[in-house]
This record gives C-alpha cells, structure tokens and sequence, in this order.
C-alpha cells in the first residue's frame, strides 16, 4: 500500500480517496475470483467506481500489483462495462510491461469479445506482446485486423507490426508491411534493420541501410554491431570509417568484433582510440584477452585501468579462471579489495570445473552469502565427477531450487546411467508444480529416448503443446529424435512436417531418425529436399546420409554422398564418416574395399572402425579380416569382452574350436568378464529394469515361473535356441 499513499498524497484530505484507499487495500487481500467479485461489488453499488481517475487507479492497481491473471482482470472490466477502450488499453500495457505477454494476448481477444473496439493505442500494444511472446498467430490474426482498418496508414501502428513480425523471424512480412508504408519514419527504418540483423541476414539489413534517405547513429550503430556480430569486421571498419558521428556504442562494438576473431593487435590499436571509454570497453578488452589465452596481457591492460571497480575485478577474475589454474585464480581473488557474490561463484565455478570439488566444497562453507548460483555450480561439478549421490543429497537440501537446479539434476542423472532416475524427477517436478523450461523438456525427452518409453514421450509432448512450447526449436529436434527412437518414425515425421522454421539440427535428427529403422530411401529423398532448402548440410547431415545408405544397402548412393561432402560442401570426413563407409561398404559384402577404407584413414582408425569392420566381416564368414579386426579392437579396448565374443564365435562357426578356446583363455587371464546383458520393458507406463542373473525385481518368483511355462510352450512352437549362443554359454 505504500507506494499508492506515495503515488497520492493529497489523499488523506480526499475522502473519497480514502474510501478507495481502504478498497484496495481490501483489494489486496483477495486471493480468488469470488473474493475479488465480493469486493468489487459493493464499490460499484456505492457508485465509487463512477469516477474516472478512481477506475483508472483500480484498473492500474489491479494489473501491475495484485491481480496475476487476466482472468480476474477481465470480469474487472465487465463489472465496470466499460465501452471505452482506455481501460482496457492500461491494462493490456500492463500485462505487456509485466512481462505477462500471455495475459496481453488473451485480455485483447476479450476486448473484442466484449465488442470494444480497439483504437490505436491498443494494436502497439498487443502486438508487441505477441512479438515477446512469438505469438505469430495471433499477431497474424491482429494485422489482418489493422490492415481493414483505417489505422493502417498509423506510423505507430504500422511499426508495431513490423516489430512483430521481426520479432517471429518473418521478415518477409515485416517487409511487405514496410513496402506498403506511404510515409516511413526513421524508426521504420531502423526496425528493418534491426530485424534483418536479428534474423542472422546481413545482407538485407545493408541493402536496407544503403536505400535510406537519412540515417542516425542508432542506423548506423545497428549497422556496425550486426556486421561485427556475424564477423565481416572488414566491412564493419569500412563503415565505421564513414560515420559523421560515433558514440561509444560503436566504438564498443568494433572492438568486441575484432576481439571476438581474435585480432587482439587491431582491437587494441582501436581502443588506444576511444576518446571516452566507459567500463564495457575495458571489459570486452580484458575478456578480449583471456579469450585469447593472454592473461597476462589482460592483467596489464587492468592496472593501467584509471579506476577499478566490482565489474572489471569480475571481468579479471573471470578471465583468471578461464585460462589460468585454480592456485593463480585463488591468488587474484584472494587480492581483491571487494567482492560479491559474482566473484566467490566465479571462483567457485573454477574449482569445480577443475573438479576439486573438495576446495570448492572449503569455498562454499566459507562464502558470506549463498545464491542459487552457487549451489548450482556444487551440484553440477559434484555430477560432473561422477557424484550423483552427494549432488542429490545437495539438490535435496539446497533452500531454494530454480529451474537450472532441476536441469542440472537431470542431467546429472541422464550422464550418469542413471535414466530411469532422471526421468522420475522430472515426474516429480511437475507434481511439485514446479514450471520446465525448453531445456528440461529437451533432456527428458533425451532421456526417454534412450529408455524407449513411448507412453511418458507422448505425456512430454502433449505437455509441451499445452504448455505453450515453440515445438519449432530444440523441443521439437527432442520430439523427432524421441518418437524415432521408440520406433514411431511416422509421429517423427509428423512431427518434422510441422516445424514452420526448420533448422539444421531438424533435418538431421529426422534424416537419422529414418535412417536408423532403415527407410533409408526417404533418409535420402528427404537430403536431397534438404540440399534444396536453405539450410546447409553439415558433418552430421552425412553420418546420417551414409548410414541411411548403409542400412538400406545403397553402396553406390552412399560413395557418392562420401564424395559430395568433401567436393561440392567442403566438409573434411570425420572419423565417423569414415566409420560408416566402413560399415556400408562392409554390410554389402565389399569387404576388401572396407579394408581399403580403413587402410585409407588419414587418422588411426578407432575401436567404432574395428567393430564395423568386425562385424561385416564376421556376418559375411570371412575369417581373415575378422581375426585382423579382433586383434586391433582387443589391443585398443582388451577389457571390452565383445571383441573376443565376436571371434570366439566365428571360431566356434567355422569349427577351429581350440583357437576359440584360446581366445577365452586369453580373455580370462586380462580379467574380462563378459558384460551382463541388462535389459529395460516399459510395461503399462512403468520402467522395469533387468540384469542377467538379477534377482531383484519385486515380481522375479512370477516372472520365473512364467518364463518356466513359456519354455515349453515356445519349444512346442518350434523355437530353437540358436547354436552360437549356446556353444558359447557353455564355453563359459
Ligand atoms: C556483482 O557486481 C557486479 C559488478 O558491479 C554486478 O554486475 C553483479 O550483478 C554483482 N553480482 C551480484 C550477485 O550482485
């Protein structure tokens, strides 16, 4: 109530003020619709809400301080039956200022609802709470209204159109908005630019800027930071060496272009120039060099600095802990003459990238304050070495989580084997009503992949869209990737089909995803519609591409992909890539020209090779290369166990059952047990997990019994247990 009274001090002398003073205050108080009516109500009898300045002050009072939803907001308004659009301009402003975009959107479709038209204060402010909110739709929906309107030709209205449409990635929108404009205004004109840059696409931004008529600082700065930012600092230079005027906006900017490609020397020479450095200056040079791994430099620069403050002793610290060992960055921190908690967090972020944790652990016991932050850096570094336990004991006990402590959690669990765990937290998270963001979605799903747990990734999903999630960023590489794991390729592709803005990381979740059951024709159709698309092919595109090829048998298609990477898109093959030629080529049957592959390697071929080649040469009986295979792959992992199952096996197929015995014998004395086979079925929603010789599931006397009756019966049905296991089994 405090900053009402501050807001109106004359009100004690006003008792009608005061009336509404108390009313609010009652207002305050209420936590659900009814009681809000109940206060409401009577103010109306009374006949107080009649005075404009006294609705104007409830309206206000409601939105930005109390009232959370546009629920409540709204039948505020239908009790006051307001047919002016002033009212429910504040508030939907309000909802828009409050960072509260969803309650703008939904205040505004009642608006027209309760058939008050929106004037021109309105549009600007719904619009861009769709713009925050990348509501696209619904921004559509609101510019087709604007455009039947009169206001089409408002400059206010019109710019907040194209700030919408820049701001969902639609430039070709904000253009034709632009294009229709019959009077444009500089801030037209730089919100083009503006958007063009935001959109990652320079060259429109330039072509925009060179059509202009007249241009600011602000024209010339946006023009300056998007080409520093996509590193044309050449062109950036040849610009700022034709500005009239330069402010330290730009100044900051050319230098962090030329420290963010590593040209310490021209950054240098530029900030020597700046008439007037302000504390972002020092700070993109100092990290300019800790970035480029010259601490020292970064260190000489700070002294000469004429004042020091908490900012560039962070900025230190931080480059400190960046290339520097944790011995010198506790020296730095230990001399600084004041810290906050930024500096004990970076410092305890040094300890626990190094993974002492248990100098980190000294650290956080010492620190004065705590944050979320620094537990978080616990948690994570305690996961990082392979600590779940502690890190949950942390998680457990930290006094308040946010949504990094539950990603980290997550994370922690999924690195660490321990998926089922990590998917149960998620369960619990949202039982605790605790809000996901994209990167807790992104990892769940990850983790449900693994699991194939098909039930729970359809939960995500439906959760996701009801949430309100852009299906069309990492979410929906997640989604892809999931239902293709758990062998929904179709709900996959359903998925892909969808996604408006597609990127890279789309394309090749879906092109691998096909790739993996084996429709390894779409994988390459839907390659070859992507080299049409804009997105660019990258090293994972292939790896995906080859192994299409590769499990469809495509030979021919696969060695020409393996051509086209390097010639026509520049990409150097990867090991992987080789791995998969091996593998394609090799399944085929062409096994000397696998070998010629390996043989061919410009690096030394790993174990994945090995195996690869392994595995062909043992399905096609050939004992030669098998042997070689096995040989390499048990001098490079000798405690893995399949390499010496793989050629006991082909020992044992080809009849030389004392080489296979050999292997064994070799296989014991390296102390190589064989792995125990464990095993995931989903069952009714529920994970259960089973090991070879375990004996700990609740239900394992039933599942025994069960699996005692089906011997039988599956013998009846003519099922023999294949020779190769057996021999195997009993070699053991
Ligand atoms: C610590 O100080 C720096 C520089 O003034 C500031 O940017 C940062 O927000 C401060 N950190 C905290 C947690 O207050």
């Amino acid at each position: 109530m405090e900053s009402i009274q501050r807001e109106d001090p004359a009100k004690e002398a006003n008792p009608q003020g005061t009336r509404i003073g108390s009313f609010l205050a009652l207002l305050a108080k209420c936590e659900t619709l009814r009681e809000l009516e109940r206060v409401l109500a009577p103010m109306i009898v009374i006949g107080l809400l009649k005075d404009r300045p006294a609705i104007r002050k409830v309206v206000k009072f409601c939105a930005s301080r109390y009232i959370e939803n546009s629920q409540y907001a709204s039948s505020l308004l239908r009790y006051l039956i307001d047919p002016h659009p002033f009212l429910w301009n504040t508030l939907i402003r309000s909802f828009e200022q409050t960072h509260k975009p969803r309650d703008a959107i939904k205040l505004y479709k009642e608006m027209l609802c309760s058939c008050v038209c929106p004037d021109k204060f309105t549009f600007p402010f719904v619009l861009k709470a769709c713009a925050s909110d990348r509501a696209l739709k619904e921004g559509e929906q609101i510019h087709c209204r604007v455009a039947k309107s009169p206001l089409n030709i408002d400059l206010f209205v019109q710019g907040s159109s194209i700030f919408m449409y820049a701001s969902c990635g639609r430039m070709e929108s904000a253009k034709a908005v632009f294009d229709e404009m019959l009077y444009r205004n500089l801030i037209s004109w730089n919100m083009m630019i503006d958007g063009y840059v935001k959109n990652g696409d320079i060259g429109a931004a330039l072509k925009v800027f060179d059509a202009m008529p007249a241009r600011d600082l602000f024209s010339w700065n946006l023009m300056i930071d998007g080409l520093s930012k996509d590193h044309q600092i050449e062109f950036a230079k040849h610009l700022f060496d034709k500005m009239p005027e330069r402010d330290v906006i730009t100044w900051n900017s050319m230098i962090d272009g030329y420290a963010k490609c590593g040209n310490m020397k021209v950054a240098k020479e530029l900030f020597d120039q700046v008439p007037f450095k302000d504390d972002v200056t020092w700070g993109i040079m100092i990290n300019g060099y800790a970035n480029s791994n010259q601490i020292g430099l970064a260190h000489c620069l700070f002294e000469k600095m004429p004042y020091k403050n908490l900012i560039t002793w962070n900025c230190l610290l931080g480059g400190y802990a960046k290339c520097c060992d944790v011995r010198e960055t506790r020296q730095l921190f230990n001399s600084m003459p004041f810290r906050n908690l930024t500096s004990w967090n970076t410092m305890l972020d040094a300890y626990a990238k190094h993974g002492k944790m248990e100098l980190a652990f000294r650290l956080f016991n010492l620190m004065p304050l705590k944050d979320v932050v620094s537990w978080n850096i616990l948690i994570d570094g305690h996961n990082k070495i392979g600590n779940v336990q502690l890190a949950q004991e942390l998680f457990d006990i930290m006094p308040y989580r946010d949504v990094v402590s539950w990603n980290l959690m997550l994370s922690g669990y999924k690195e660490n084997g321990l998926l089922k765990k990590a998917v149960d937290l998620f369960f619990h998270m949202h039982l605790l009503g605790e809000k996901p963001d994209c990167f807790t979605l992104a990892i769940v799903l990850s983790t449900i992949a693994d699991l194939g747990l098909i039930v729970q990734g359809r939960w995500v999903h439906a959760y996701a869209e009801r949430s309100k999630f852009s299906l069309d960023g990492n979410i929906g590489v997640s989604l892809i990737d999931m239902y293709s794991k758990c062998g929904y390729v179709d709900l996959a592709l359903n998925i892909f089909d969808n996604i408006q803005l597609r990127n890279i990381d789309h394309w090749n979740a879906m092109i691998s995803g096909l790739a993996m059951h084996g429709y390894g024709h779409n994988a390459v159709s839907l390659f070859e519609g992507m080299t049409k698309s804009t997105v660019k092919p990258d090293d994972i595109t292939f790896i995906g591409v080859l192994s299409a090829c590769s499990h469809a048998g495509l030979v021919n298609e696969g060695y020409q992909y393996f051509k086209l990477m390097s010639m026509k898109y520049g990409i150097i093959p990867k090991i992987q890539h080789y791995g998969c030629m091996v593998d394609l080529l090799g399944r085929a049957g062409f096994l000397e020209a696998a070998v010629r592959i390996v043989d061919s390697m410009p690096m030394a071929p790993n174990d994945v090779v090995w195996r690869a080649l392994l595995g062909a040469s043992r399905s096609h009986g050939n004992l030669k290369i098998t042997e070689h295979a096995a040989r390499q792959l048990i001098n490079m992992v000798p405690h893995d166990s399949s390499s010496f199952v793989l050629l006991s096996n082909m020992y044992v197929y080809k009849g030389q059952f004392k080489s296979a015995s050999d292997v064994w014998k070799i296989m014991k004395e390296n102390g190589v047990s064989k792995n125990p086979g464990l095993s995931y079925i989903e069952l009714n929603g529920f994970l259960h997990e089973f090991s070879a010789g375990d004996t700990s599931h609740p239900q394992m006397a039933q599942i025994y019994l069960i699996l005692k009756c089906m011997i039988p019966a599956l013998i009846l049905a003519g099922h023999v247990p294949g020779v190769k296991q057996t021999l195997l089994d009993a070699a053991e």
